[in-house]
């Protein structure tokens, strides 16, 4: 989603705004603009639609010129993807500045009044109401922060916004409204920074300050002042940036999905880290926030997220009521936040995401805790909304995963639920010691598993090139694997845009086994399991109506191996812990069809990796 960069400082701000521009890249967006303003009080805007490298050959070599920048990465909510709709956007006299990333929910409504009163508009975008207000209340002898106030007062729904002034050129104020995706303010050195996520300011920040709700930030070279929509000041404490958010690199591969895709095995082992106590056989929660006495009081399990994290959640769900005996669903976080859902102070509810910025995840949580459930985050960015609304946070720790499309951190996201599960049964029993010493085990096996399984690429590859001459590929899986049949067609539909359909085997004669045929190949996924049978059986049905079957299933599976027309192989794990093993080899795939493709596998068309508008 849209991207902001800001900075105020001795230096020139343009080359900080390029490389901040550039960090904010992976978030997903379809058109770039800066704004630069210096001692002649004459702000310079540039702006491109597609990328920041358009954006940067749009300036033939120059250098904006200012100490003073701001940067914008857009992704279209409203208006077109066109050169008028890129941000920033000015008033009718071009003084004032804007960049924003939200929803102005009552935007149509005062674009009216302001345009009976004479206001001329020139995009179509909501955020340009914003720097019309401003400039009206500046023309009526209201001081900058006055009227940047009064248009936060004014305007609904979930917003980050920063502006800027040509008469103060020292100063950027922000604001933040709702669950618009986070803002966080640097500053050190005699320069203040602001960026929309942790990626932009790692290089120059060793410690930052997150703008909450109804806050507004004043920005100078001399410091960053916090106050509320009425003025009133407010102290912050200083969060330390996250150690492994300082390096974002490829490190060689061809792709950040690729690198991901290969960095789970270390991943795994990241969020395990001294999570498991192996001699005592033993799960230690440390970041667990709630007591014995307060899981004893636990009667279910409601796990939240969206996209990719929803489907980590799903896994989470068998895991949780297989490990801990409580009653447990998982849900995305978009419906459940609109149906009045029955929670109470006896609900867990589990929050997962890769950024802890989805606004539909952040809004279901603020649902949840309203109606007295306890809450707790598994979240990859600490220090995100997330984390900071919930009890307790158990954090990834994988470092920042930039490919759009969430691999490591649906890794580790499964991960630590199976920790969770785990811990709420040391309390309360419901497995044996013994059940539990073997899935730590299998647990801490897992690293060096999936590093074996995702090791030599050569069969992926040649699959890939068979599979990506078709247009729609079938899904299955049950159980457990249910999810993963659904993660891997999300997989490949994200990056390949190939139509793939995740379905639970079981239901396919309800509906979609009349799509088989020879042009809809299926991805069966078939680890050995109590429902084995019964994913061979859905095979068979596909098999004798002529389609064609690529198998996740275990590498030493004969009968499995004679029915299908491909085995992707792995290795046997516990029946719980087969998702574990059974994604990478979907991820992969998805990977190389979409490069034979010709994909952009890191920045699909049309999606974000933070989404933080509803
Ligand atoms: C997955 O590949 C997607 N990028 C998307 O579904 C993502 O998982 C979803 O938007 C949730 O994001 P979060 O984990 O940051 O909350």
């Amino acid at each position: 989603m849209c991207g902001i960069i800001g900075y105020v400082g001795p230096r020139e701000a343009w080359p900080l705004i390029q490389e901040g521009l550039q960090r904010l890249e992976y978030r997903g967006y379809d058109s770039a603009g800066v704004v630069t303003l210096g001692r002649d009080k004459k702000p310079e805007f540039h702006q491109a639609v597609g990328r920041v490298k358009d954006l940067v050959s749009s300036l033939n070599g120059r250098s904006p010129r200012g100490t003073l920048g701001l940067g914008h990465t857009r992704w279209a909510t409203h208006g077109r993807t066109i050169l008028a709709n890129t941000h920033p956007h000015t008033g009718c006299d071009g003084q004032v500045a804007i960049v924003h990333n939200g929803i102005v929910e009552n935007f149509l409504e005062l674009k009216n009044a302001l345009i009976r009163r004479g206001h001329k508009f020139s995009s179509e975008t909501d955020t340009e109401v914003l720097a019309h207000l401003i400039e009206e209340d500046l023309s009526e002898e209201k001081d900058f922060f006055a009227a940047f106030s009064h248009m936060a007062a004014r305007i609904s729904g979930a917003n980050v916004v920063a502006a800027i002034w040509q008469e103060e050129p020292n100063r950027i104020l922000g604001m933040r409204s709702g669950n618009a995706g986070g803002i966080a303010v640097a500053h050190r050195n005699g320069e203040t920074i602001l960026a929309s996520d942790l990626g932009a300011l790692a290089p120059y920040a060793r410690e930052v300050n997150f703008l909450e709700d109804g806050e507004i930030v004043s920005a100078t070279p001399t410091g960053a002042e916090y106050f509320d929509f009425d003025g009133r000041g407010l102290t912050k404490t200083p969060h330390p940036m996250p150690e492994n958010w300082f390096s974002v690199s490829k490190d060689g591969y061809r792709h950040f999905m690729l690198k991901e895709i290969m960095e789970q095995p270390v991943a795994l082992g990241s969020a395990f880290q001294g999570r498991v106590d192996m001699q005592c056989g033993r799960v230690a929660l440390e970041d667990f926030p709630f007591t014995e006495g307060e899981i004893a009081e636990l009667r279910r399990v409601v796990i939240l997220g969206s996209g990719t994290s929803h489907y980590a959640s799903m896994v989470g769900r068998h895991l949780v009521e297989r490990l801990s005996g409580l009653s447990a669903e998982a849900e995305s976080s978009s419906e459940f936040r609109y149906r009045e859902p029955v929670v109470d102070r006896h609900t867990l509810v589990v929050s997962v995401g890769q950024s802890g910025e989805t606004a539909d995840t952040l809004s279901a949580m603020e649902e949840a805790k309203k109606r007295g459930a306890r809450l707790l985050t598994i979240c990859n960015v600490e220090g995100s909304q997330a984390s900071r609304m919930a009890e307790g946070t158990l954090a990834m720790r994988v470092g920042p995963e930039i490919g759009v499309a969430s691999t490591k951190t649906f890794m580790a996201s499964m991960g630590l639920l199976a920790l969770l599960s785990l811990y709420i049964s040391q309390a309360n029993g419901f497995i044996t010691e013994e059940t539990r010493r073997e899935l730590l085990n299998g647990l801490t096996r897992l690293p060096n598993l999936i590093g074996a399984t995702i090791a030599d690429h050569t069969p992926y590859r040649r699959l890939a090139r068979w599979l990506s001459r078709y247009n729609h590929i079938l899904y299955l899986g049950r159980g457990i694997n249910h999810p993963v049949a659904l993660e891997g067609a999300l997989k490949l539909k994200e990056v390949s845009y190939i139509h793939a359909e995740g379905y639970a085997a079981g239901e396919m004669k309800h509906g979609p086994i009349a799509l088989i045929d020879q042009r809809m190949p299926t991805v069966a996924i078939a680890p050995p399991s109590g429902l084995y049978d019964k994913m061979l059986n859905s095979i068979k049905e596909v098999k004798a109506r002529d389609g064609l079957v690529v198998a996740v299933g275990d590498r030493d599976d004969q009968v499995l191996a004679s029915q299908v027309d491909h085995v992707l192989p792995v290795p046997r794990v516990h029946e719980l812990l087969t998702p574990f093993v059974t994604v990478p080899p979907l991820q992969l795939l998805a990977y190389y069809v979409a490069v034979e493709r010709g994909c952009d596998v890191d920045q699909p068309r049309n999606l974000a990796k933070s989404v933080t508008v509803e």
